[in-house]
């Protein structure tokens, strides 16, 4: 079953299939008024069902235009507006959802959850976000490295400054898939995940974790950071101080003035990044943010088979 749930079991050959489809049919828009579905209208008829246990915009939004412009359609559900709410398992819901829709995008709470749902799931289901990761949003941003620099990803050398959380997690990952290099500067007590550490050592890329934000950024051609208080985290005082010495502001932006800023939103402006970055000319997060609308598209048609 091709499901998405994370960069390792889709294989470099996919991640770059998919990478280059979202391109093309980027590409392949430019210029169009608004309001039209994709000319070959793929996945006609289809439909996706998404569940989020979470907050989303952005995903939400974007894997719900991919649909429409793909020509499919979807049925979004807040998991406690469903009987998952009252105690219907996870595993009973994908045999339900199985026999009715095409397939299946869940953000999470725990990544258990997520692998629940595709080992009891007979169609596709894709990961929307977990404590653990964010393959999505990292594909779009290395699809917006891609489409700035007129590079492939692999080779290149990106910094990831803050917490080590699920992008973190994701980049990690990618960086070891695809053979990128990538430097964390992340303080101590907020180590990206050990056995997603562990694992991306043993692949390819080289990954580094050092405890200076200056050093992390070093040769990098992307700087890329995340909120320090991930969705359902507790904002803890400690927390905030350990990260502040990582923020991604002009002074540090300043000693790679040829490097592009991502950052997946939703931005925390004055915690993780100062309004002069963000906004700035080195930023790229709005095309980064739209980006995901052509990678889910990619990544929904690898899914179902039409690639
Ligand atoms: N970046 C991202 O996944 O945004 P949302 O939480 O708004 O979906
Ligand atoms: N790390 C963030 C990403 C939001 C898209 C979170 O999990 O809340």
């Amino acid at each position: 079953m091709p499901h998405f749930l994370d960069f390792a079991s889709a294989g470099a050959p996919a991640l770059r299939a998919i990478l280059d489809a979202a391109h093309a049919r980027k590409a392949a828009r430019a210029g169009w008024p608004r309001g039209r579905t994709d000319s070959d209208a793929p996945l006609a008829g289809h439909v996706l069902a998404m569940i989020f246990e979470k907050p989303s915009t952005r995903t939400r939004y974007s894997f719900d235009m991919a649909m429409r412009q793909l020509g499919g359609s979807t049925i979004v559900s807040q998991a406690g507006e469903m009987q998952l709410g009252r105690g219907e398992t996870v595993a009973d819901t994908a045999r339900v959802l199985s026999r009715m829709v095409d397939a299946i995008m869940l953000r999470s709470n725990r990544h258990q959850t997520l692998d629940a749902l595709a080992s009891n799931a007979d169609v596709p289901v894709i990961n929307g976000l977990t404590d653990i990761s964010h393959p999505v949003q990292v594909l779009a941003d290395i699809m917006t490295f891609e489409e700035s620099t007129g590079r492939k990803v692999e080779g290149s050398c990106w910094a990831y400054l803050g917490d080590g959380n699920n992008m973190a997690n994701s980049l990690i990952e990618a960086a070891s898939v695809l053979h990128f290099d990538l430097r964390l500067g992340v303080p101590h007590g907020y180590d990206p995940d050990q056995a997603v550490m562990a694992t991306a050592g043993c692949r390819g890329g080289s990954i580094d974790l050092v405890r200076s934000a200056a050093s992390a950024v070093e040769g990098a051609e992307v700087v890329v950071t995340d909120t320090w208080v991930s969705m359902g985290q507790a904002e803890a005082k400690d927390k905030m101080s350990a990260m502040a010495p990582f923020q991604v502001n002009a002074g540090l932006m300043a000693r790679v003035p040829d490097a592009l800023f991502l950052h997946c939103l939703p931005a925390h402006r004055g915690e993780e990044v100062t309004d002069d970055v963000i906004d700035g000319p080195q930023s790229r997060v709005w095309d980064e943010a739209e980006n995901r609308l052509h990678v889910q598209k990619a990544i929904l048609l690898w899914c179902l088979g039409a690639l």
